[in-house]
């Protein structure tokens, strides 16, 4: 049906508006890449422009979309897109924090909310999910992603997708998702972004393209092209990957967007002039050129020259009409544009309500020595740090359509929670970090870090004598929001000197001390996990994250995040992930070193936290593990059970994690894999029956030919609180 829609309109176009179609130029309100486009009023009237990103109101699209659809010969309606990646006013935590919430109920939730508020303001396209799998914190989009695990990531891909399209995507509040970035962006060499990958068949299909895959089951509308290369080919040329993988064998049916310029990177990438690599993009599936304009520019040549068809430049443009009849654009090109519903709908009371509970649910407690935590609302408080009163920082990367200004501080948030109750004090203490010029590298898409002027020795000072006053010091440390994200890879992965410095000051007044941790990667925080009695996780936690952080502090909310990307003790480690080989010389379990074994000289194989981890303010009991049978064949169904108990004296949640083992197979298997997991709710002392079913079918994997199948076996069956303590049992599969 829109098929045939879509080519009644591809009837009347000229080769030059076919091209127009598949050219996505950025305008203006936001920047989130190098180069700009031009004279795009010009360009909509002439026809030469398929959609347009970057643009923010409803007035403002308004006003665009008039000039598509009333100056424009055909009055074909623009797509309207953006990076609503966590929220659009309304801001939810960093994905790699929504991600630590095991909750995807909530995340689904976060995305749906994003819809609401990005329609009202004429987006009708968001480039989310991201769900590119990364096990090296270096890489600052280690932030915008789902951690390492590909189970987890697949899940949360559906999630989003879900959010964002809803059932209906003509409905006014419902929006076209965009995976990204196709494929393996999370996977470059030394971290370092846009570098190249590389890696075998079997890793890319059995570790890395789950989540990819699950979105296009979900129904994802769009595919955004990576900028690496896979085999050698930059994914945005990649024939195989856009074409044969994606659309024959995945069955893909939306269109594909490149990155930011990815067509025109080719040339750096050493794959021809600006002609070759937009010719060498379409035919390989390409439909839209973001940015780059080769596709306007050069394809007419092309096919004058018979390098590219009309009828591949008829695909691209059809799959990109049939996005518009499927979003009613033809219906209604003002859909989603709406200045009263965007009165009413963008960051309200209801929606920071609800980013305010999912937040408080994406913190991971890493350390409690001493219950330090939660802390009473009374006696003097003192907020120490430069994340203390940083509002600016509380979104973190990626929130372009965020207002900052109304985000709430922890500080903030601290004096909400206690009122007249409590006194809470701030010194800031440190700057984030003393190197000037790498702070002044992160100011791309946020607000650069606030930076004060005196010594660190008057700022430390300064900090140690509200201390003194304070009866518990709430430490608020780590990474300003942009120093991760795009571009924002880091070689150094440590809490920067200047805070450290302040923290052993802090740690001498001999006051009960919690750190606060605003990060947007894993750290390499050995120095403050042995010496700070308490540590909780708040990753950037979005428009309401002082109140947030407040619930978990004075435990109106117990913490039940659980990392999704393991923490190193050191960057040399890196990367580091629960679900590695064995190895044909592993170290026995629990020893640091032996001669001949796959080890090092200077530091542990374990993490410093280990993927699955966190913990609560009160305490759970596993049992053994219970199965029906040890022996199964065919469709049969293995069930799994443990009985959790609450055995603290508090309300919380705990994530029951499910990990397989394949002990035996034709190609090297990982120790463990993420099968199954469950967030459980229990009441002081209350207890629980968590049961998993597997089949056959979970225990798939890509074989040394990328055949998906079952081989069978014996395996190990893991349940437990996080990736390294579970209980075991074994079964076999005929
Ligand atoms: O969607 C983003 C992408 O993730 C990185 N480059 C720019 C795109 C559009 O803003």
């Amino acid at each position: 049906d829109f098929t045939a829609k879509a080519d009644s309109v591809l009837a009347l176009m000229t080769l030059e508006e076919k091209l127009g179609q598949l050219n996505l130029p950025a305008a203006g309100d936001i920047t989130t890449g190098q180069a700009e486009s031009s004279n795009i009023a010009e360009k909509i009237k002439e026809g030469k422009v398929g959609g347009l990103f970057n643009l923010k109101s409803a007035t403002k699209i308004r006003e665009v979309q008039r000039i598509a659809v009333e100056e424009s010969r055909l009055k074909i309606p623009l797509l309207f897109g953006m990076d609503v990646i966590h929220g659009y006013e309304t801001l939810f935590p960093i994905p790699l924090g929504l991600s630590a919430s095991w909750d995807m109920e909530l995340i689904e939730k976060s995305a749906r909310i994003a819809a609401i508020e990005a329609s009202a303001d004429g987006i009708n396209w968001t480039f989310s999910p991201m769900v590119d799998v990364s096990r090296d914190p270096r890489w600052g989009r280690v932030s915008e992603g789902n951690g390492e695990d590909p189970y987890l990531g697949a899940q949360i891909a559906k999630a989003m997708v879900k959010g964002y399209q809803g059932d209906d995507l003509t409905l006014e509040n419902t929006i076209m998702a965009c995976v990204k970035h196709f494929a393996l962006y999370g996977a470059p060499e030394a971290g370092r972004d846009y570098n190249s990958v590389d890696m075998s068949r079997q890793r890319m299909f059995n570790e890395y393209m789950l989540p990819y895959k699950a979105a296009v089951e979900a129904g994802v509308g769009t595919v955004m092209t990576s900028f690496n290369d896979i085999d050698g080919i930059p994914a945005s040329g990649n024939k195989w990957l856009m074409t044969d993988l994606l659309r024959d064998q995945w069955g893909f049916n939306g269109f594909v967007v490149t990155d930011y310029t990815a067509i025109n990177e080719m040339i750096d990438h050493g794959m021809g002039d600006l002609q070759d690599v937009s010719a060498l993009a379409l035919n390989a599936g390409v439909d839209m050129d973001m940015v780059g304009e080769g596709f306007l520019t050069t394809l007419q040549k092309s096919l004058d020259e018979g390098r590219v068809s009309e009828a591949q430049i008829n695909e691209a443009v059809r799959r990109i009409l049939i996005a518009k009849f499927k979003l009613g654009l033809f219906e209604d090109p003002y859909r989603y544009a709406d200045p009263e519903r965007s009165k009413r709908d963008v960051f309200n009371a209801e929606h920071r309500k609800v980013a305010r509970k999912i937040a408080a649910e994406t913190f991971v407690l890493m350390k409690n020595e001493g219950n330090v935590l939660p802390i009473e609302k009374k006696g003097t408080i003192a907020v120490i740090g430069p994340m203390g009163d940083n509002k600016e920082n509380m979104a973190g990367t990626w929130s372009v359509a965020g207002k900052f200004d109304q985000a709430i501080s922890l500080r903030q948030g601290l004096e909400n929670a206690v009122g007249d109750k409590a006194n809470i004090i701030y010194a800031r203490g440190a700057n984030i970090t003393e190197d000037e010029v790498l702070e002044s590298r992160v100011s791309i898409f946020g607000k650069p870090t606030y930076r004060d002027d005196r010594s660190a020795e008057v700022m430390i000072q300064e900090a140690v004598a509200a201390a003194r006053k304070a009866d518990v010091i709430i430490a608020a440390m780590g990474e300003s929001a942009e120093m991760s994200g795009e571009a924002s890879s880091r070689s150094d992965i440590e809490i920067p000197q200047s805070q450290r410095d302040l923290m052993k000051a802090l740690l001498a007044t001999g006051k009960p001390v919690v750190m606060v941790l605003f990060t947007g990667r894993p750290l390499a925080m050995k120095w403050e996990a042995e010496n700070v009695p308490s540590i909780l996780n708040v990753w950037f936690a979005g428009s309401e994250a002082g109140d947030a952080i407040a619930d978990v502090l004075f435990g109106d909310v117990n913490p039940s995040g659980k990392l999704t990307a393991t923490f190193p003790q050191n960057v040399g480690q890196v990367p580091i992930f629960y679900n590695h080989k064995n190895t044909g010389r592993p170290l026995p379990e629990g020893e640091w070193f032996q001669k001949f074994r796959s080890n090092y000289l200077d530091v542990p194989n374990e993490p410093l936290f280990p993927f699955g981890f966190g913990l609560s303010y009160t305490t759970f009991e596993y049992s053994d593990i219970r199965l029906n049978g040890t022996s199964f064949e065919g469709d049969q169904k293995l069930e799994i059970s443990v009985e959790l108990k609450n055995t603290g004296k508090i309300d919380g949640a705990e994530v029951v994690q499910l990990y397989v083992r394949d002990l035996v197979a034709s190609i090297t298997r990982p120790v463990k894999e993420l099968k199954g997991f469950e967030k459980v709710f229990l009441k002081a002392g209350e207890s629980k029956t968590v049961t998993f079913e597997l089949t056959q079918e979970a225990l798939k994997f890509y074989n040394f030919n990328t055949e998906f199948v079952f081989e069978p076996g014996e395996f190990e069956i893991m349940v437990g609180g996080n990736s390294q303590e579970v209980k075991s049992t074994r079964v076999t599969w005929k």
